[in-house]
C-alpha cells in the first residue's frame, strides 16, 4: 500500500534533470545581504539595465485594450519587424514565414528539439556551455554528447571532433552557440562556417543558439542564417535587449519545419504572451539606448580584464562577448565551488562556480557577469585582490 502511494507521486526518470548551482549561489548571496552584508552581484546572467523605454512605453499602451492570444507563430507585424532585423543588422533576407515567435529561446530549444530529432536521437554540444539546452534535450529524451572544447582551437567546437564523434555512434544534431555562456568566447566566421560545412555534409542538424548576438566586441558575430537555409536559428529579446523576465524570443527556422513547429506551439503554449510580444516589437525602436548600454559592458570588460590579472586572476578564456568573463581560479583552488562559497562570505563578491557549465574541468574555473555597473566593477576587482592578497 505504502509502495503504491509512492508509486502515485514518484517523478519520472526524465525529469531528473541537474539543479542550476548559481541558484545556490544566489540564494547564499541573499542571505547574507539580509544580515546587512552589501554583495555585488557577477552571478546571474542578466543585464541590469531595464527593457528599452520603447517596448515599455507600447506595453502600457496595449494595457489599455484587449490582451488577447495571438496566432501560435507570433504577431505578424513582429515576425515581420525580426526579418527586417536580419536585413538592418546582417544585409540578410528573411522571409517574415520562417520567423516563429517563442516564450524566450527556452521555449524556443524546447520546440526545436521536438521538431528535429526522434526520443534516442543523438545531439552533440560544445563543454563548457549553457546547461539548460542540455537539459532539456535529456529531458525530452535525446541522448547529450557533450564534446570538449580546448584553447587549440580558441575553444570552438570544430568539424574534425563533431566528425569524431559522429563516427563513435552517429549524430543526429549538434547545438553551438556563439557569443557563448559561460565563456563570452566567440567562433570566428571562418570556424563556424567550417563546423556547419562539416555537419551538413554529413547530416547532422544544425542548430545555433545567437542569444548573444549584438554583444560582440571582439569581431561582428556570424550568424547561421546566412550560412545555410537548413540550419535552426534561435534567438531572444533577453539579453541584447535586457528583456529577460519578459520572456519572449524568436527562432528563424528551416521553411519545411515552420508548420511543425507551428503545430507543437499551438499545442504546448497556444502562443506567447501578447504584451510581451508587443514590447518586443517596439524594442527595436530603442536601439540607441541598448547601444549605450552595450558600451557600458565594454567598458566593465576592459575594467575587469585590466584589473583582474593585478588581482590575481590572470587566466581566463577570450572575453569576446556576451558579458561574461571566464577566469580558471586552479591557482588558489580545485573547487571552484568552495573558492565561490568563500569569495562571497569574505570578500562579498557573487560569482558561479564552473561546475554547472563543464562536467569535466568546471571545478577550476569560475564565471563573472559583467553586465552591472562600472562602479560596481571596479570595487569587484578591489575586493578580490585584497581578499586573495590576504589568503
Ligand atoms: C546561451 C543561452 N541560451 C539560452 C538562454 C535562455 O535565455 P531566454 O530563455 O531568457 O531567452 C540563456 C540564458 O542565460 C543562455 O545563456
Amino acid at each position: 500500500m505504502l509502495d503504491n502511494a509512492k508509486q502515485l507521486v514518484m517523478a519520472s526518470a526524465r525529469s531528473d534533470v541537474p539543479p542550476f548551482m548559481v541558484m545556490d549561489v544566489m540564494a547564499a548571496a541573499a542571505r547574507l545581504e539580509e544580515q546587512g552584508a552589501r554583495v555585488i552581484h557577477m552571478e546571474v546572467g542578466q543585464p541590469a539595465a531595464p527593457a528599452p523605454t520603447s517596448a515599455i512605453v507600447a506595453a502600457r499602451a496595449a494595457l489599455e485594450g484587449r490582451i488577447a492570444y495571438t496566432e501560435s507563430l507570433g504577431i505578424p507585424s513582429l515576425r515581420a519587424r525580426i526579418a527586417r532585423h536580419y536585413a538592418e543588422t546582417y544585409r540578410i533576407e528573411v522571409d517574415p514565414a520562417r520567423i516563429i515567435v517563442t516564450t524566450g529561446s527556452s521555449a524556443a530549444f524546447i520546440l526545436a528539439f521536438l521538431a528535429l530529432f526522434e526520443a534516442g536521437d543523438r545531439v552533440a554540444m560544445a563543454v563548457p556551455g549553457y546547461p539548460p539546452s542540455r537539459h532539456i534535450a535529456s529531458a525530452l529524451g535525446c541522448e547529450v554528447v557533450p564534446i570538449e572544447t580546448t584553447a587549440a582551437t580558441r575553444w570552438a567546437l570544430t568539424g574534425d571532433a563533431l566528425l569524431a564523434a559522429h563516427r563513435k555512434s552517429p549524430l543526429k544534431g549538434v547545438l553551438v552557440a556563439s557569443p557563448a555562456n559561460p565563456t563570452g568566447t566567440m567562433m570566428t566566421a571562418q570556424a563556424f562556417a567550417e563546423l556547419m560545412r562539416a555537419a551538413e555534409d554529413a547530416g547532422i542538424r544544425f542548430i545555433s543558439d545567437e542569444i548573444y548576438h549584438g554583444l560582440d566586441y571582439a569581431f561582428p558575430a556570424e550568424t547561421a542564417v546566412r550560412l545555410s537555409p537548413n540550419a535552426t536559428i534561435i534567438n531572444s529579446f533577453s539579453k541584447y535587449f535586457c528583456m529577460t523576465g519578459w520572456r519572449v524570443g524568436w527562432m528563424v527556422a528551416p521553411e519545411p519545419l515552420v508548420r511543425a513547429i507551428d503545430r507543437l506551439q499551438q499545442n504546448l503554449a497556444i502562443s506567447v504572451p501578447t504584451l510581451s510580444q508587443i514590447a518586443a516589437q517596439a524594442a527595436f525602436d530603442g536601439r540607441a539606448e541598448m547601444e549605450a548600454v552595450k558600451h557600458g559592458y565594454e567598458e566593465n570588460r576592459r575594467i575587469l580584464t585590466e584589473g583582474l590579472p593585478t588581482a590575481g586572476l590572470d587566466t581566463f578564456f577570450p572575453v569576446d562577448g556576451a558579458f561574461y568573463l571566464y577566469a580558471d581560479v586552479s591557482r588558489f583552488s580545485n573547487d571552484s565551488f568552495d573558492f565561490a562559497k568563500r569569495m562571497l562570505e569574505q570578500a562579498f563578491v557573487a560569482a558561479t562556480p564552473g561546475v554547472d557549465f563543464d562536467p569535466f574541468h568546471g571545478r577550476n574555473f569560475l564565471r563573472f557577469c559583467y553586465a552591472g555597473s562600472a562602479a560596481e566593477m571596479r570595487e569587484a576587482v578591489e575586493r578580490i585582490g585584497g581578499w586573495l592578497r590576504r589568503g
